[in-house]
């Protein structure tokens, strides 16, 4: 044999050694595989969580709602359908004071009163409108502004009309605003402006008001109240701002941000300053405390109640599922639940300055140019940063 062919021969016989090793190895993995079979395949924890039933008071009763409309949650609950309807979680206009809250809730008794009011009162959403804008959106508009005031604040709502919220229609994009309004009762002390109201609103077309009580803790029901609004008298509006009276916006700079993007990122729209990882807090003093009693866990992200930019389909169908979320005391979080039950999440976008500009900016007219909101101003200051804006000369 030549030395090539004995060569040839020896790899042959390498690998064929090489292929027997391979199969033994193979052989002994897939037995001792076999032999740990049932270790392999079940993994160690449960893929089904159980179900740990929450102990504050609004978790539970949006579990009751969550089995109410997902029934596959109810069986894992182990909680028939009935049971859910029974638990009175799904009445939205339920408006009798619920005393089933006083042995429900843990401290009833201690909590403030702004809780104990939210909690009696927390089924009614059903409020009628006193003052209503029916040609408001006749002209389906592009843009709606709403703007959260309370009554009293007339300075500050004229400021809006002569600056930002001017109701305008460059190039067939007609922009158009409202306020929204709830109560300030007698019983609450509150002089009576009714009649100054009426006149505003025959003036300037712009109120909408309810016959609720008008406090911190129903700012969501001006929140619900509103999405019903846009879904009955405005559904065919494109976007809508919806904001507080004592910001700047820069409205220019949303209707170049509008006209900017693509229609697929305009349907589900929904940007402003974000917040994320946040949760109640617990510090009795302040003015977004939550007792643990009330709720738990934390807070989806949402974008900062100062302002933020919808579109308006995204509107529709957050007002659709505001019925399948219990009414939480803080307004701007409660939308962020809904639009986690929406599968969707609120964008950052650094032009919504909720938390101010740097002091020494403040003065720089420069530096609202490519702002879409800033918060917070005084209505001679709206007037004034608009008017600059307008006659801007320099270049920025
Ligand atoms: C489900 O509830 C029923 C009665 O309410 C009870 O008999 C049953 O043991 C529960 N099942 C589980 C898996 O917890
Ligand atoms: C549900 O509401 C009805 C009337 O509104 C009341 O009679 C009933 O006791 C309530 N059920 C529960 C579980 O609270
Ligand atoms: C809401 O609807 C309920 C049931 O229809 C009714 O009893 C109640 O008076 C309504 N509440 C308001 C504020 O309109
Ligand atoms: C605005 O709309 C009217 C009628 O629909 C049309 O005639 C006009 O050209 C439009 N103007 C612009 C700037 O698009
Ligand atoms: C919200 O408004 C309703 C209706 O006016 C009132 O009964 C309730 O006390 C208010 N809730 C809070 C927390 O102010």
């Amino acid at each position: 044999m030549s030395v090539g062919r004995r060569r040839i021969k020896l790899l042959g016989v390498l690998m064929m050694a090489n292929f027997f090793i391979y199969l033994i190895v193979e052989v002994s993995k897939s037995t001792t595989q076999e032999d740990r079979g049932k270790e392999v395949i079940i993994p160690k924890s449960k893929f089904w969580q159980k179900h740990v039933p929450a102990k504050a008071y609004w978790n539970r009763e949006q579990e009751k709602l969550n089995n109410l409309y997902n029934p596959i949650l109810s069986i894992l609950a182990n909680t028939t359908v009935e049971e859910n309807l029974i638990s009175n979680a799904s009445v939205l206009n339920s408006c009798e004071p619920d005393l089933s809250v006083i042995s429900s809730v843990k401290d009833f008794e201690n909590l403030p009163d702004r809780f104990k009011d939210f909690l009696l009162y927390l089924r009614c959403r059903n409020y009628s409108l006193l003052i209503d804008q029916l040609d408001k959106c006749k002209q389906k508009p592009f843009l709606l502004l709403a703007i959260k005031s309370l009554t009293s604040h007339f300075d500050r709502r004229q400021a809006i009309r002569e600056s930002w919220g001017k109701e305008t229609n460059f190039g067939n994009q007609t922009v158009v605003r409202v306020f929204l309004l709830g109560q300030t009762p007698p019983e609450d002390h509150f002089p009576d402006l009714s009649d100054m109201l009426k006149f505003e609103s025959e003036k300037h077309q712009d109120i909408l008001l309810w016959n609720y009580r008008d406090t911190f803790f129903n700012l969501t029901l001006k929140e619900v109240l509103f999405l019903k609004w846009v879904s009955t008298s405005c559904p065919d509006v494109q976007f809508v701002f919806k904001g507080d009276d004592d910001v700047f916006v820069n409205t220019n700079q949303i209707l170049n941000y509008l006209n900017s993007i693509s229609k697929d990122k305009a349907k589900d729209l929904f940007i402003g300053d974000v917040i994320k990882d946040a949760g109640p807090h617990r510090e009795k003093k302040l003015k977004y405390y939550i007792p643990e009693s009330v709720y738990e866990g934390a807070y989806p992200p949402y974008a900062g109640g100062g302002g933020f930019l919808y579109s308006g389909s995204l509107a529709l169908r957050l007002n659709k599922i505001s019925e399948q979320v219990l009414l939480y005391p803080i307004d701007d979080v409660y939308t962020g639940m809904c639009l986690q039950k929406l599968g969707l999440a609120p964008e950052k976008h650094r032009g919504f300055r909720t938390f101010d500009i740097e002091e020494k900016n403040r003065k720089n007219i420069c530096s609202y140019t490519d702002l879409m909101l800033v918060h917070s101003r005084k209505p001679q200051e709206m007037i004034s940063i608009w008017s600059q804006l307008q006659n801007l000369h320099v270049n920025c």
